[in-house]
């Protein structure tokens, strides 16, 4: 069993999801439950970014506390990740306690680490540099502000010349190792960023990174955010990154806020003192090290340079060895029609109404069917219709629905194992093309691997037209054996396709009356989850809280399950009721 620890970004609170959020959340979820289905030990963190600028002004705009207004904003972000069913270990929200403490030791960290030549913090200094800025709309404005005519436009003013001091967090003198640190992790197979394609968008950025960043800002023009301990002197509140990426590491289970990622780093698992060195490396304590490091799933516009540039710098001053580096799967987007969703064309899709239009299973499925993992997609709802009605309603719902009428027609809906006279109608050796292509985050075309099997196996059914076999008593044997084949493929299907469509694949077992205590993996009573009937749905068990990832009862699906013969000598079928009802195509779509 290995550990997987797997993150997504935390959304922006200052306004409600759109499908963009939910794609991301539900690609980390289906690899999250595919970790679980090979049995590993999970952990899944997401949440929400709750400090900043936005969101102040636009509590101010409500005439409500910016609490208030995030609070609101972060219900239906949880209400929509219930409906969709991504079932998370952790949440970060950057407003809770813990992650505050967290982020003030970190500074506090790097503020009392000496360089020995200077006397002064190696990693953080204070400058007061001066700018444009903008009253109207409170911040400090750049040459890409700038009108054609190289002057502010009515929109920014009034500008003026403004001189601030604020803390900055030394990024160009670590270019080379992070160049050479990108380059290594290529080289050795292992890159730093999935797919590979963007390694070289990113170094390039690195290469012409000739600056630091200010990661505070004076509480007169930025209250809404976290202060800076008071060593630092009064007055000051953590720019919004410098906040939001430490969620990865402050919700972590076993990380502890008053120790702090240095002191940690200087603990051996067993509690002992590790040999200091420079007082960075280290082992970190077993429960941290048990999930560290993460998979960081971000979208494109955040790898550069959040992800891709602050956060390993960030990691390598708070001790973290090169090894001890996240990997950053970066996806693409979701457009309509080619263009950028925004507010201002209109053309915001909701998932929460897409939910209750279609149905959350169908939403999952055109989620993670419809783009391949990396690249940018156009969204329209002709195409989830399309998706929906050609595999699920056709090739996977028809198979469920023809395999149990016919069992329950002809055999009462009693299967015995075939004997070595009718082999299985194809191979799938342990699914290894499925796996491989998991690991490769071509969540696409796993599913293809699904439902391609289903698929085929109607075919199956039609070369051995088992009514025409029912007719035939000395065809009894192959009757039992193509029904046995086709239910035996629709628990493989549902296994597969659990990660993706959990509701669905608890439906075909329990329409398979498929029971945990069957698998052969389930030998010891810890390892068997409570029979299910029907009745009992398919409600899953959850554990939410931080630090209890892996307590959960044994996960119904299982990878080792996905093998011919599953299906016991005599088993009997459940009844069939449609699964995937085709949606009928309404008119204005
Ligand atoms: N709060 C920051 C992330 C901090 S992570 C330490 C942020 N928030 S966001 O709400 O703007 O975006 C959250 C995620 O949604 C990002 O990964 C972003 O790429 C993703 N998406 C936003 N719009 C998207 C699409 N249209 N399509 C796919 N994903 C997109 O950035």
């Amino acid at each position: 069993m290995s550990n997987f620890f797997i993150t997504t970004a935390i959304d922006y609170t200052n306004g409600a999801p759109h499908i963009g959020h939910a794609y991301e959340k539900v690609l980390a979820d289906v690899l999250a439950r595919y970790h679980r289905l090979k049995g590993d030990d999970v952990f899944f963190l997401t949440g929400v970014d709750q400090h900043g600028q936005k969101v102040q002004q636009s509590a101010e705009k409500q005439g409500v506390a910016p609490q208030e207004f995030v609070d609101d904003i972060t219900a239906k972000f949880r209400a929509l990740w219930d409906k969709l069913d991504v079932r998370y270990d952790g949440w970060a929200a950057t407003t809770d306690d813990l992650h505050k403490e967290c982020v003030r030791a970190n500074l506090q960290m790097l503020w009392d680490e000496q360089d020995p030549a200077t006397g002064q913090s190696r990693w953080i200094y204070k400058k007061s540099e001066g700018g444009y800025y903008s009253v109207r709309q409170e911040q400090f404005l750049t040459d890409k502000e700038r009108g054609a005519d190289g002057e502010f436009g009515p929109e920014w003013q009034p500008v003026e010349f403004r001189e601030e001091e604020n803390f900055y967090f030394r990024l160009k003198d670590h270019k080379k190792w992070l160049l050479d640190f990108i380059d290594k992790r290529t080289a050795d197979g292992n890159p730093f960023v999935v797919p590979d394609f963007r390694v070289g968008e990113l170094r390039n950025a690195v290469g012409k990174l000739d600056g630091d960043l200010c990661i505070s800002r004076p509480a007169a023009r930025l209250q809404w955010g976290i202060p800076f301990p008071e060593s630092f002197g009064a007055g000051f509140v953590t720019y919004v990154w410098f906040d939001a990426l430490v969620n990865y590491i402050s919700f972590v289970p076993g990380h502890d806020p008053h120790g702090g990622t240095r002191s940690r780093a200087s603990q051996t698992s067993t509690g002992d003192t590790a040999t200091e060195g420079d007082g960075r490396a280290g082992a970190h304590p077993s429960e941290f090290s048990h999930w560290w490091p993460a998979l960081h799933v971000i979208g494109k516009d955040i790898m550069i340079p959040a992800h891709g540039v602050y956060w390993p710098v960030m990691l390598k001053a708070l001790g973290f060895a090169d090894d001890e580096m996240p990997t950053l799967l970066v996806h693409g987007w979701w457009n309509i029609s080619g263009a950028k969703m925004s507010k201002s064309l209109g053309n915001v899709i909701d998932p929460d109404a897409l939910a209750d239009k279609y149905g959350a299973e169908a939403v999952r499925y055109y989620l993670m069917i419809g783009i391949a993992t990396g690249q940018d997609a156009d969204f329209s709802e002709e195409h989830l219709i399309q998706f929906y009605n050609r595999d699920l309603a056709n090739d996977l719902g028809n198979l469920l629905n023809r395999t149990l009428s016919m069992a329950r027609k002809y055999l009462g809906g009693r299967l015995s194992v075939p004997s070595e006279a009718f082999p299985p109608p194809y191979q799938c050796a342990g699914w290894k093309n499925y796996e491989e292509t998991m690991e490769m985050f071509a969540v696409h075309q796993c599913i293809y691997i699904a439902v391609g099997a289903a698929g085929y196996c109607n075919q199956y059914i039609e070369a051995n037209k088992p009514w025409s076999l029912a007719k035939d008593p000395s065809q009894a044997e192959r009757l039992n054996a193509v029904l046995y084949y086709s239910a035996d493929a629709l628990r493989m299907s549902a296994i597969l396709l659990s990660p993706v469509l959990p509701k669905a694949a608890h439906g075909i077992f329990d329409q398979l009356n498929w029971k945990m205590e069957l698998s052969p993996q389930a030998t010891s009573p810890e390892g068997r989850a409570p029979a299910r009937s029907p009745s009992e749905g398919h409600a899953e068990v959850r554990t939410r809280e931080v630090g209890r990832a892996g307590a959960r009862p044994s996960e119904r699906f299982r990878l080792a399950d996905a093998q011919w013969g599953g299906l016991p000598d005599g088993h009997q079928l459940g009844a069939p009721t449609p699964l995937f009802p085709r949606i009928e195509v309404p008119k204005e779509v």
